[in-house]
């Protein structure tokens, strides 16, 4: 992701979350941390990925796909890139947590073999709801 994505990557963000992420906050995951955009062949952002990798551990902060282009897999394709990355990097897990309502989101991360390892509660605004917490070990043995 570069920072000429933003307004792509933001209007993708207002579409799909209540409570969206504003222009700083990708800006930050853009100088300081993991920021991946999947681009289509007519060189459209369709979707994208953040996080920080401290030590071992990725915490994946926002994964998301333009509804017109969802059930296509590229949030699979986002997601099998970013393990295969943190993989070279010697990351051992990936945690991330998700709305208990996130249906779609909750059977994309179980594919990956993500489980459920706690829940917070009330951690989501607009609608208030909690969250589940999920890892995934990608340390290969
Ligand atoms: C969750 C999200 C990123 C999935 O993106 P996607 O590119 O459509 O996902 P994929 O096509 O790679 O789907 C892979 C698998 O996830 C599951 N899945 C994805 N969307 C689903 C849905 N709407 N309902 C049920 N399962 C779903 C399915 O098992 C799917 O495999 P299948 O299509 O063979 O059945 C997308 O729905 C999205 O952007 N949602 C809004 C933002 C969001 O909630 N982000 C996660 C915050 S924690």
């Amino acid at each position: 992701m570069l920072k000429t994505d933003l307004p792509q990557v933001l209007a993708i963000e207002q579409q799909l979350f209540a409570d969206p992420w504003q222009a700083g906050m990708f800006t930050e995951e853009i100088d300081k941390h993991e920021a991946w955009v999947a681009i289509n062949e007519l060189n459209q952002i369709v979707g994208y990925l953040t996080g920080w990798l401290v030590a071992d551990d990725f915490s994946l902060n926002n994964i998301a796909v333009d509804k017109s282009f969802q059930r296509k897999k590229i949030a699979t394709k986002l997601l099998k890139e970013i393990i295969k990355k943190l993989r070279t990097r010697k990351c051992k897990n990936i945690f991330l947590v998700v709305r208990e309502s996130n249906l779609a989101a909750i059977r994309l991360y179980e594919k990956f073999q993500f489980v459920i390892i706690g829940k917070k509660k009330e951690y989501y605004q607009k609608p208030v709801e909690d969250a589940l917490v999920m890892k995934l070990e990608i340390e290969e043995k």
